[in-house]
């Protein structure tokens, strides 16, 4: 344990002085890493209020406010100042080791006055090429100039992207804006008003009332693309493709709520089979908002969200104060269920669309503790840009302020420099599961553990009391524990543990945050992290975690064996295999090493059958009567393997087409006959359509739509 605890020290000593990587990396904490952001803290940008690295590129005019009073103005921050801020170490001092920024295409130069305040794309969502860089934030050369700075110094780069829509447009008026207009690397494809090859939805705006009109009707203003065309399909892979080819190392899909679920899982499952980086999108969840369809999306389409069940949980606990420590344990609970990959879900305390976490005048523990806990809880934390200076701003454009100070001596930027390098050294905090120990209302004591790794974080939310803890209990080996945050003033104490896991009694100080930990090595199989966790026969997988041995041993998917050439690379902590060439379905991979010694299993590994395209489903004249709804399903893995307890659906029927037709878009394996038919549900109860199985042959790439009418 002493030499563990030296061991992480080191490690902590070099991030801290931007040193990069320590010498004796293992391989899940380096840079090179895409598909696992488990043991990284990530900083969200909004790259045009960090910093103006080159004022040649600032906006003009109108569009521009220098002082940054005008909050839906440009204000000048760009690729060129984020990366003298990884450049000077003050990303690295603080342990950050992912960046997320701003969508970084280009966008319409319009401005537009909305009730009388002119705003402009500063923020990025406003795309008309998604080929072309928004020269407000720099050229192609100052973006990969961003990405080497950053890779240089160990940190990852993630894109905001947005193939929603392009831009605000107006379908009675041309002249509104830049009319949504799209662009493929400088040739027009289509403005919204008139549009002859259907490349956008004419649906009107979105009243959020179902899945079906956020998806097929205009979020806002923004036209809205329609990605069953295969146009629009071809683009944004070839677009992605360029940026992935730049470098890029993660994905932030906006507003993936809005988009079709197939169109995105074959979009993921074209990633993961070029150059598969970590993605996550946002599905946003207001306060106590808990969506079952945000929970399948999570676990089936590929990528991982941003956790607003956690987030707003933290929020109320910790700012609002309305929630107590009890219903934080039972949100970890929950979702700890309700994700298949927990720890792959990215957390956050708020964002560039929530009122700050810090408000004027609220005691600063407040959000140390927030931070502390996100930090130290599963899941990939995402900061966002100001909260380590205390910045405030209620609403948007408030929360966006630009940058106030670059103090590294701010107790949070102390907090996250000592917890962030945490990650990487402690695999408890990457990998582990979490237990409650001691719980009330105002004090939650939880425990990482990964194998024998361990991170036990003590919190008492109550900033005037402190609270006697007696009958802790720990998987923590006997010993003294020094506080990992002594020195920072945050009221935390070391402690004793006693053989049998019994914890000297001890006052846990108001206001007390107090993380105690151990690492050791073991040979002991144990996987962390399996990524992507959706991918075909072929493609790579690679396989974090501890104790898999020097000498190659073997891969399961299920019961299939994957052996020697078909694994790419075996570490003690991760190993690189491909996908066997078995039937397509759900895996659990487990890793055997070469004593013969098993892991358990990581779950829920989707093997597809092939690449995939879009194909919408059409079914005319299917009649249901009340409570009823039709469903889909057939016969390869994408259409459920003939399922009838979870087919797919219940498929849509007001927008694009209305009842009695109903539709749904899917992700289907290309050049492939498919076999399918539709079903009517109520309930358990179950009617089929009647003749034989309807077939379809896919297209090799693109999308398609097949038009059938329901068999009686
Ligand atoms: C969600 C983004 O986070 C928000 O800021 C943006 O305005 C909308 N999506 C539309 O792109
Ligand atoms: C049962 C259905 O009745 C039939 O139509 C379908 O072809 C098969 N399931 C597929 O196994
Ligand atoms: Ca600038
Ligand atoms: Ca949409």
């Amino acid at each position: 344990m002493r030499f563990s605890k030296v061991a992480a020290g080191l490690a902590a000593f070099a991030f801290l002085f931007g040193l990069g990587l320590p010498a004796h990396a293992v391989p899940d904490t380096s840079v090179t890493n895409k598909q696992n952001f488990s043991t990284d803290v990530v900083y969200q940008i909004v790259t045009d209020r960090l910093v103006d690295g080159n004022p040649a590129n600032n906006p003009g005019g109108a569009a521009f406010s220098a002082d940054c009073s005008q909050k839906k103005l440009y204000c000048g921050g760009d690729w060129k100042g984020i990366t003298n801020k990884i450049n000077d170490g003050y990303l690295t001092g603080m342990g950050i080791t992912a960046i997320w920024i701003s969508q970084p295409v280009e966008n319409i130069t319009a401005i537009i006055n909305y009730s009388g305040t002119n705003s402009t794309a500063y923020h990025g969502y406003w795309a008309r090429d998604f080929k072309k860089p928004n020269l407000a934030y720099g050229s192609f050369t100052d973006f990969t100039n961003l990405i080497a700075a950053a890779h240089a110094k160990n940190i990852k780069v993630i894109i905001d992207f947005a193939p929603n829509h392009t831009s605000p447009a107006s379908q009675a008026d041309a002249g509104f804006a830049e009319n949504g207009r799209l662009y493929d690397n400088g040739t027009l494809l289509s403005g919204y008003t008139s549009d002859p090859n259907g490349y956008f939805h004419h649906n009107g705006g979105t009243d959020f009332s179902t899945l079906e009109s956020g998806i097929y009707r205009n979020l806002f203003d923004l036209a809205d693309l329609n990605h069953n065309h295969a146009t629009i399909d071809t683009y944004f892979k070839n677009a992605i493709k360029a940026w992935l080819d730049l470098g890029i190392d993660g994905i932030r899909w906006d507003a993936v709520k809005h988009m079709p679920f197939g169109w995105q899982k074959s979009m993921m499952a074209y990633i993961n089979g070029y150059k598969p980086v970590f993605s996550f999108g946002e599905w946003f969840l207001g306060t106590d908002e808990v969506d079952p369809n945000n929970h399948a999306f999570a676990n089936k389409s590929g990528m991982s969200l941003l956790d607003f069940q956690f987030g707003q949980k933290v929020r109320q606990v910790f700012k609002a104060g309305t929630h107590d420590m009890t219903s934080l344990h039972q949100m970890i609970t929950d979702t700890a269920s309700q994700y298949a990959q927990v720890n792959d879900q990215v957390t956050f305390i708020d964002n560039h669309d929530m009122d700050r976490f810090h408000v004027v005048g609220a005691n600063q523990r407040k959000l140390e503790q927030a931070l502390a806990f996100t930090l130290t809880a599963r899941g990939v934390p995402a900061i966002y840009y100001g909260t380590e200076q205390y910045m405030t701003g209620v609403g948007d454009p408030n929360n966006r302020a630009k940058m106030t100070s670059f103090s590294t001596t701010t107790t949070a930027y102390k907090l996250i420099s000592k917890l962030a390098p945490l990650r990487k050294s402690n695999p408890a905090l990457a990998y582990g599961t979490t237990q409650q120990r001691w719980l009330s209302s105002n004090v939650y004591i939880y425990e990482r553990q990964f194998g024998p790794n361990i991170v036990v974080v003590a919190i008492n939310r109550d900033l005037v009391n402190s609270t006697p803890i007696s009958g802790f209990f720990t998987a923590l080996p006997a010993g003294s524990y020094t506080d990992v945050l002594a020195g920072l003033g945050l009221n935390g104490n070391n402690i004793t543990v006693n053989a049998g896991g019994g914890v000297s009694n001890f006052t846990l100080a108001a206001g007390a945050i107090a993380v105690w930990q151990r690492t050791a090595a073991t040979s002991t199989p144990t996987i962390g992290h399996v990524g992507p966790m959706m991918a075909r026969a072929g493609n790579t997988i690679t396989i974090d975690g501890r104790g898999f041995g020097a000498t190659k041993g073997t891969v399961f998917f299920g019961a299939t064996a994957v052996t020697g050439a078909n694994i790419l690379s075996w570490e003690d902590s991760q190993v690189k295999v491909l996908v066997p060439n078995i039937a397509a379905g759900n895996y659990n991979v487990s890793v055997r090493n070469a004593g013969l010694v098993t892991s358990g299993t990581y779950n829920g590994f989707q093997l597809l059958s092939g690449a995939q395209v879009t194909v919408r489903f059409v079914v005319n004249n299917a009649f249901t009567a009340l409570g009823e709804n039709v469903y889909l399903t057939g016969d390869k893995f994408e259409l459920t393997n003939w399922s009838t307890s979870a087919p797919i659906g219940p498929l849509f029927n007001q927008v694009v087409h209305a009842y009695p037709t109903w539709y749904y878009d899917v992700s289907v394996p290309a050049s492939t006959t498919i076999q399918f038919k539709f079903i009517k549900k109520n309930g358990g109860a179950v009617t089929w359509e009647g003749g034989s199985n309807h077939t379809f042959t896919t297209p090799a790439s693109g999308t398609a739509t097949v038009n059938v009418n329901w068999q009686p």
